[in-house]
Order: structure tokens, then sequence, then C-alpha cells
């Protein structure tokens, strides 16, 4: 049962698809378990760049059986769009399964995202716009709609009416915004559900007897850590559980299952959207990071928050994900610094703090303390082999192993599928 759950250890962005697309070359499946088209993950290959949102981005490996599992919210245009895409793209027709259990995002839901992120104003959460909070609300609820449902005609037409009158009622008199249209809506997503009818099945047994015959399974987590529902920056975080547990959550596979967990973090940090972030530059080193690194999403295209690695942030992640292995990302953009930072510690007034703090007063009173080690100046991203980095390049990763207290097991020295450097193979298997 060789099964490795990928999590991205800040706040999403972490180049996580790169690393489940080197990982899952020899694999034979792959897995979404949590979040939606919110999501962004791009690989590179022979110089041609793949964008997926809801797709496992492992789906690019031939042989390789995708998975979207129980706990995805799909939007069915994006994921017919996806699959068209590739098609287009002349890649091997997708060999993908989607869960019946997994929720629909519907127009109501984009809609209300937007909305309420309107009304909020300068307490917005600076979400994707994408329906994603809204969906995983009615779910909960236990008002969703289910892919099982969608592709049932009948089912699907009383669902949609049953809701439709209660999120008419709350578009109209709440936000004063216009009613949706029903048969506008069954009509599309009727559409959509032909498209998609014959990928649905019972993933969570499709897993099991993946794991039974002793199957490679990556696991391929969105979003990132800092950004789970419950251990994350709350409220400025994803409404799903992107910590590796989300897997078991998320496939219905238990935790005994799970082999592995590589964390993958940012040689830097990011954050889109709102929400503290201790280690933020809002200078021109902040400014240089972002160009160096085309730090601009890949969902919404807004320009990414950039700033130092932040240790604090990334030993908690080690810790409640379990990570045993961390992938380090995007070295080649440090390159040119004269001296590169790593917060260690945040400090309150004259106090210490070592421990990631989830209360928000603490978090917005913390203060980086950093380690300052020195920068190379060399273009790293032509490099293939560890021994080959600069000595401060070497330096800076085994900083970053010690201080978070897990090996850097690959780096990654620019976005090409050959641009990586494995340092402790052995780390990445099973
Ligand atoms: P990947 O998988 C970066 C952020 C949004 C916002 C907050 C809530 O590409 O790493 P949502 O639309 O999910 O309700 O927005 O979460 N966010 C991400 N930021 N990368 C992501 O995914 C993200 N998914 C959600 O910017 O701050
Ligand atoms: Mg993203």
């Amino acid at each position: 049962m060789p099964s490795i759950v990928i999590v991205g250890m800040q706040w999403g962005d972490e180049a996580k698809g790169k690393v489940v697309d080197y990982v899952s070359q020899n694999a034979d499946v792959v897995v979404r378990y949590n979040g939606g088209n919110n999501a962004g993950h791009t690989v590179v290959i022979d110089g041609e760049v793949y964008k997926f949102h809801t797709l496992p981005v492992g789906a690019l490996n031939p042989g390789v059986t995708s998975v979207i599992a129980d706990g995805v919210v799909i939007d069915p245009a994006v994921l017919v769009k996806e699959l068209d895409g590739l098609k287009a793209r002349n890649r091997n027709a997708v060999d993908l399964k989607i869960s019946g259990n997994a929720h629909i995002i519907m127009p109501y839901h984009k809609l209300l995202d937007q909305l309420e992120e309107q009304r909020k104003a300068d307490r917005k959460i600076g979400t994707t716009g994408r329906g994603i909070g809204p969906c995983y609300e009615d779910k909960i609820s236990r008002i969703g709609i289910r892919v099982c449902e969608l592709i049932d005609q009948d089912q699907f037409s009383s669902r949609l009416s049953e809701n439709l009158k209660i999120k008419n009622e709350i578009l109209t008199k709440i936000y004063g915004a216009s009613p949706l249209s029903e048969a506008e809506i069954f009509a599309e997503y009727q559409a959509y559900a032909e498209k998609i009818a014959p990928y649905v099945c019972n993933t969570s047994a499709l897993l099991y007897k993946a794991v039974k015959h002793n199957k490679r399974i990556i696991f391929e987590g969105a979003h990132g850590t800092l950004l789970d529902i419950d251990h994350g920056t709350y409220p400025y975080v994803t409404s799903s559980h992107t910590v590796a547990g989300g897997a078991c959550i998320g496939t219905g596979i238990g935790p005994t299952e799970i082999n592995r967990v590589i964390g993958v973090a940012k040689s830097y940090t990011t954050r889109v959207g709102e929400g503290w972030f201790p280690t933020e530059l809002q200078d021109e080193t902040g400014d240089y990071i972002r160009e160096r690194g085309r730090e601009y999403g890949t969902t919404t295209g807004r320009p990414r928050r950039c700033g130092w690695f932040d240790a604090v942030a990334v030993r908690f992640s080690a810790r409640v994900n379990g990570a045993q292995a961390i992938a380090l990302i995007a070295l080649d953009v440090l390159a040119g610094l004269d001296k590169v930072r790593i917060c260690s510690a945040y400090r309150i007034d004259e106090k210490i703090i070592v421990d990631f703090p989830t209360d928000p007063t603490q978090l917005k009173e913390c203060l980086p303390v950093y380690d300052e080690l020195p920068g190379w100046k060399e273009d790293i991203s032509g490099i293939k082999n560890y021994e080959d980095l600069p000595a401060n390049t070497k330096d800076y990763i085994k900083h970053v192993s010690e201080i978070v207290g897990v090996p850097v097991a690959m780096v990654s020295v620019g976005r090409g599928r050959e641009q990586t450097i494995v340092i402790r193979p052995e780390l990445l298997e099973p």
C-alpha cells in the first residue's frame, strides 16, 4: 500500500503541482481530495505549460488513473473545460473517476461568494470568488447537491427547485440581486451531467482496491496548511481540510493506509487574499521576489504578497501534517540577493514565541525574528546535482531543514520538470 500525500505547508501556491507531477511519474492513481477550482496547479513539461484547477495534475502521466474524490467540490463547467482542453492538446484520454459523493458548485454559490465579499467590504476574506465557501456551507447544512444527484435528471430537477427557492429569496431580499432562472440552470447543468456521468463511480471502493493491490497512490493536496478550515489562520482560510489528514476525510481511506507525507514549501512565503502574514515584505525585496518568481495567481491573476521564509509557520505545518520530508521550491528565485532571511521565531514585545499562534489576536501582534544568511549571486537554474549548488545555497537548505526539524528531500531550481534536484530519494518513497 504505497501511498503518499503531498501537502502545501504555507498559504497555498507552493508549487505542489510540480512535486505531484514528479512523484507521480510512476504512480498508478492520483487523487484530488479537497477544495475545488480555487486551486491552481501548474506543470511545465518540455516547455509546455499545463494549468489545472479541478483535475489532478497527475492526469498528464500516461497510464495513471485520476480520481476526484468525495471531499472535492466540483464546478462542472470548469471540469468539462479542462477535459476538453486536454483532448484539444492531444494528451492521452484521461482515465478519470469522479466520486458520486462530491458536491457540485452551483451558479448561486458563485454569486453568493462574490456578493458576500462585497458586503463584508474591508473585512472581506479575499476569496477566489469561485463559490467554494457557499458550496461547503450547503454541504455542512445538508442541502448540497452531489454528483450522484446531478446525473439523475429527476433528482436534480427537484433538488434544484427546492434549493433555488431559498437561494433566490436570499439573493433578492438580503443582497438586492436578481433571482436566477431555474430553467436556465437546469438546461446548463444537464449538458454537464451528460459529459460527467461516464466518469462517476464509487471512488472510495476503487481506492481501497488499489490499496489492497499495492498500487502506488498519490494524494494531491490543494491549497496550503495555513488555509485549513480548522488549523489555518481563521477566518482568512478556505473552507476545506487542507492538511494531510484531509486525504483520509476526503477519500474514505483510513489513516493506517497512508505511508508517507511530503510537505511542499517555497523558499520564501507568499499569500493571496487577506489575512495575517508576519514575514511580509512591502518593499523592493518583496517586489524582487514577486517578479523573479512570477508570483501572480494561477486562478485569479492577482499579484501575490511576498515575504521571507517563515520557519515558525512551516514548523507548525510539519507538525499538523506529520510531514516526513520537505520539497523546497523556487530556490532559483532568491538568487541575486546579498542577504537572505529565515524567520526562526516571533516576538510580541519582549516575549519570544516559537509555536505558531492560531489565535488571531496574538498572530496580528507577532513580529518576525530573523536569522540572516549570506545570499548567492549565481544563476542556479541549470544545476542538476546538489553538490554543484553554491555553498551559500546549500547552507540555506541546511538551515531550513534544521530549523523546521524535517529533512529537505528535494529542491527545485526552476519551473520545468527537469529543474528538480533530489537530495534524499528514499524520503520521497513510501
Ligand atoms: P492552490 O491549490 C493560494 C485563498 C484565497 C483566499 C482564501 C479563501 O493553488 O495552492 P476561497 O476561494 O478558497 O474561499 O478563498 O484562500 N486560497 C488560495 N490561495 N492558493 C490556493 O490554492 C488557494 N485556495 C484558496 O486567496 O485568501
Ligand atoms: Mg493557487
